[in-house]
């Protein structure tokens, strides 16, 4: 009877500790994630992820792996988004040149990122994570680009912020392999 009590504890346990995760991988590695980064929402994470369909029942490897490959999407469609304000023809001298600056940011954080792809091929945890935070600077940089000018108001504010979030989530998932 006591054994069946243990058992049944041990039962009860597992579950509420499933339930608690969901079971999805998402929902464990972006707890540990914003855990491990005050600046990592984990909503976004969870929301971000799940979107694609692959992260269902991904280990951490392919998480890795898929998020990384979610933020070179960003950064190229970041920098489309920018291409198309640069077209526009009233545009002043100012804001031209920071929205210049920002879409070479985007084209290097894009280098970047896949170059962190080859270090985790490699298993080069230390490169990877150097190449990510210089993708990530991309986005803090481009934003203060627009702050130099007093009354001057950033167009690309939401696209920054969602970058520096993917790449938050992508430094924290390769600190967490290694
Ligand atoms: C990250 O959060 C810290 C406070 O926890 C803050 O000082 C820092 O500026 C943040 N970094 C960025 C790039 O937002
Ligand atoms: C994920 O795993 C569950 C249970 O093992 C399975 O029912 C489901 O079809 C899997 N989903 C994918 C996308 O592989
Ligand atoms: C990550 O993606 C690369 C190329 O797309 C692939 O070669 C590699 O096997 C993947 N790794 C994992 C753990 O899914
Ligand atoms: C990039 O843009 C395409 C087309 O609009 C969209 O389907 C995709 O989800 C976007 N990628 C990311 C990571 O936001
Ligand atoms: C970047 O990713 C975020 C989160 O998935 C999304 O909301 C945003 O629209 C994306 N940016 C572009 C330009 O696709």
């Amino acid at each position: 009877m006591k054994n069946f009590f243990k058992l049944a504890i041990i039962f009860f346990s597992f579950i509420y500790s499933i339930s608690l995760n969901d079971g999805r991988p998402t929902h464990h590695f972006c707890k540990k994630a914003a855990k491990s980064d005050p600046n990592l929402s984990y909503n976004f994470c969870v929301r971000s992820l799940e979107a694609n369909p692959k992260t269902q029942n991904a280990t951490l490897e392919e998480l890795v792996n898929i998020s990384i490959k979610l933020t070179i999407s960003n950064a190229t469609n970041i920098s489309s988004s920018i291409s198309q304000l640069l077209n526009q023809k009233n545009l002043d001298a100012y804001t031209r040149g920071a929205l210049q600056d920002c879409l070479e940011l985007y084209s290097d954080a894009n280098s970047e990122l896949n170059e962190a792809m080859c270090d985790l091929k490699k298993k080069d945890y230390f490169k990877a994570n150097i190449d990510v935070s210089s993708a990530m600077d991309s986005s803090t940089t481009c934003e203060d680009g627009f702050k130099e000018k007093k009354g001057m108001v950033s167009p690309l504010t939401k696209e920054n912020n969602a970058f520096f979030q993917w790449t938050a989530i992508v430094l924290a998932f390769i600190n967490m392999l290694s």
